[in-house]
């Protein structure tokens, strides 16, 4: 969802109005719905041949209102942060949900009568709003009269999501088979014989000199996804004591001269790059020259294969195209281990790989054995296969998935910073089952550069807001680097209190492991403390004692006075880890209601709720 410009054009003048068309849409924010609506789409040409006409597409590039002409479409649609769809399917998402209601209110006609639809959504069973944009699509579109080919989808990537939606895929297919008209004529698959697809880009090597590079994103404004502005990095501060074994910095951005505008609690995406060393590793071990010149484009008969246009235009130096397109350091999935199988050169090798990127059972659990408990980066598989070595467009093809910008919680207010952007960011660095150290790509560039370098940005505006009046109490609960979108919001109100304006109470809940380790900006804190930006501190420091302390337990002691808060009309916010905290969290808030209120769980859930629907209860979690 990254190319500026997809070939819209070029594909409708291309389309045979004569053939069925099976019209693939995806709402990705990770590339997952991306690669599968591009596995399913080869899947269906393959199977069905010329006699059906497929089209995958970003349902960012898809127009609505065709959305009644179509016969059959499949929507990939992944859910994202607390329930809401990804940045490119936001429109679609949006406008289609309101059809709904509006013919559920009785003020229009369900409008899609003739069309048959499948809906795969793909999240985490973790999340409290499992799938929520997949169920929502699936039962809108119901609502507006579409017809479902078969049961909804529903990947968890907690488990393993490739095989869930390996499973839909052969029901659907299963469906499709059955139906009258959906699609063409099945044909004859190779007497049964399963054929690895390698979709590949076409590439131009251009002689040393011939050109000069370009950048990887062109400088745009900033305002979103498809237009990065360069933004120059001014300070990089550790926040973390040296007593922490821990690191988490504190970044500040220049958007002077971008167009871009933000409010605290919006958020902030970076285009970060691997580092030189793993760059040099990616290229020894597959011979790639750094220095090369490059420039990707689909080939000329790109029907059967990866039809959708390339991450980058170029011309770029290998280099560049290593360090911002090419995600080395995250596990492989199956089809990309079956790619790079056809370029091993060991016969051993080549068998390992095609067993792991195949769907029998044995390689399922050797997949799972070597890959999925493991966690092996696709760098290690590359290491480990060394005869292994894909040409260019097949590694950007099919083999490396794109690198995906990082989104942060912006941790200032632009009134005091009005052209510069506070990330406050926790370097990512694990150990994983093989005793690799997995360093985040984005935290650790961000960690490793200092000040003067540039960073391609955008900002993504969120609903995540201070009250409309200075005067209504808050309430911020935000551990760890949950704090980020409040150090905003108090600097805000600051702000707001030196030019006059009188604030309601503001009570902060915040949590780290130690006091001395990373109570990170704790002068700042009791500076708004002192200051009466902030009227209560409640720290929950968890590994200074025994048992657990944490932001939940804080807000149970003082649950009569949060309620309190609450029928004075205070907003809440929980900002954070959304697995453990935000749920736990959210159990102490339905009790303190019920407490309050002296009313059952099942009330008080629904008081939540209203809270919830009403804006006074704003959550910004991952
Ligand atoms: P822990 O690492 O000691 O378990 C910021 O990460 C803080 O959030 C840490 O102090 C961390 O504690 C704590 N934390 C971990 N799980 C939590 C949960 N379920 N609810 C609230 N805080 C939690």
């Amino acid at each position: 969802q990254l190319s500026a410009t997809p070939p819209v054009a070029r594909r409708e003048s291309i389309e045979d109005t004569s053939r069925p068309i099976v019209r693939i849409l995806f709402g990705t924010q990770t590339g997952t719905a991306e690669r599968f609506s591009k596995q399913l789409g080869n899947e269906l040409r393959s199977r069905y041949g010329e006699s059906t006409s497929v089209d995958v597409r970003d349902v960012e590039t898809y127009k609505s209102e065709r959305l009644a002409s179509e016969k059959c479409v499949v929507l990939c649609m992944a859910t994202y942060g607390d329930g809401e769809p990804t940045d490119n399917a936001a429109v679609f998402y949006n406008w289609l949900l309101k059809e709904a209601e509006a013919v559920d209110a009785g003020e229009k006609e369900a409008s899609l009568t003739g069309v048959s639809y499948a809906v795969f959504g793909l999240g985490n069973k973790q999340y409290e709003h499992f799938n929520a944009v997949g169920k929502k699509v699936f039962k809108s579109l119901k609502t507006l009269g579409a017809t479902p080919v078969c049961r909804r989808g529903d990947g968890d990537d907690d488990g393993v999501i490739d095989d869930d939606f390996e499973k839909w895929t052969a029901e659907f297919l299963d469906a499709l088979d059955k139906s009258d008209d959906l699609v063409g004529k099945r044909i004859d698959q190779n007497g049964g014989v399963h054929t690895v697809s390698v979709p590949t880009y076409a590439v131009d090597v251009l002689p040393a000199g011939s050109a000069s590079a370009a950048q990887p994103f062109p400088s745009g404004t900033g305002k979103d996804v498809h237009s990065p502005f360069w933004a120059k990095i001014t300070t990089v501060k550790e926040l973390h004591t040296s007593q922490s074994d821990r690191s988490c910095v504190h970044v500040e951005v220049d958007v002077s001269g971008s167009g871009i505008s933000y409010e605290a609690g919006d958020h902030i995406a970076v285009f970060a790059q691997n580092g030189d060393d793993i760059v040099a590793k990616v290229a020894e071990l597959l011979g790639f020259d750094l220095n090369a010149l490059i420039r990707v484009s689909l080939p000329a008969n790109t029907a059967s294969a990866n039809d959708l246009p390339p991450p980058f235009p170029g011309p770029l130096s290998v280099k560049t195209a290593l360090a911002y397109f090419a995600d080395v350091l995250s596990t492989p999935h199956r089809d990309a281990l079956a790619a790079l199988s056809t370029f091993a050169a060991d016969r051993e090798e080549a068998a390992k790989l095609a067993l792991m990127g195949s769907t029998s059972p044995a390689g399922k659990a050797e997949f799972s054995k070597y890959i999925g408990t493991t966690k092996r980066s696709l760098l290690e598989v590359l290491q480990a296969f060394p005869s292994a070595k894909p040409t260019i467009g097949a590694f950007f093809g099919c083999i490396a998935p794109r690198l995906q910008p990082r989104f942060y919680s912006i941790s200032s207010s632009p009134k005091p910073h009005p052209t510069s952007v506070h990330i406050t960011c926790a370097v990512v660095r694990d150990e994983m089952p093989t005793g690799r150290i997995h360093e985040g790509v984005a935290s650790t560039w961000l960690a490793r550069h200092g000040a003067g370098t540039t960073v391609p940005v955008f900002v993504r505006h969120s609903h995540f807001r201070l009250p409309k009046a200075a005067e209504t109490p808050v309430v911020m609960v935000g551990p760890g680097t949950g704090l980020a979108p409040f150090r905003g919001f108090l600097q805000e109100r600051a702000a707001l209190s030196a030019s006059g304006a009188k604030l309601g109470p503001a009570h902060l809940f915040f949590g780290c492991r130690s006091r001395a380790h990373d109570y990170i900006y704790q002068a700042e804190l009791e500076g708004f403390l002192a200051g009466g930006v902030l009227s209560d501190l409640h720290l929950a420091f968890s590994r200074e004692a025994s048992a657990k302390d944490y932001v939940q337990h804080h807000i149970e002691r003082r649950g009569a006075d949060l309620w309190a808060l609450l029928e004075r009309g205070a907003h809440l916010y929980v900002c954070g880890d959304a697995k453990h905290m935000a749920k736990d969290v959210h159990r102490a808030i339905i009790a303190l209601v019920q407490a309050g209120r002296g009313c059952s769980g099942t009330e008080a859930e629904g008081f939540v709720k209203e809270l919830t629907d009403s804006g006074r209860y704003q959550r910004d979690v991952w």
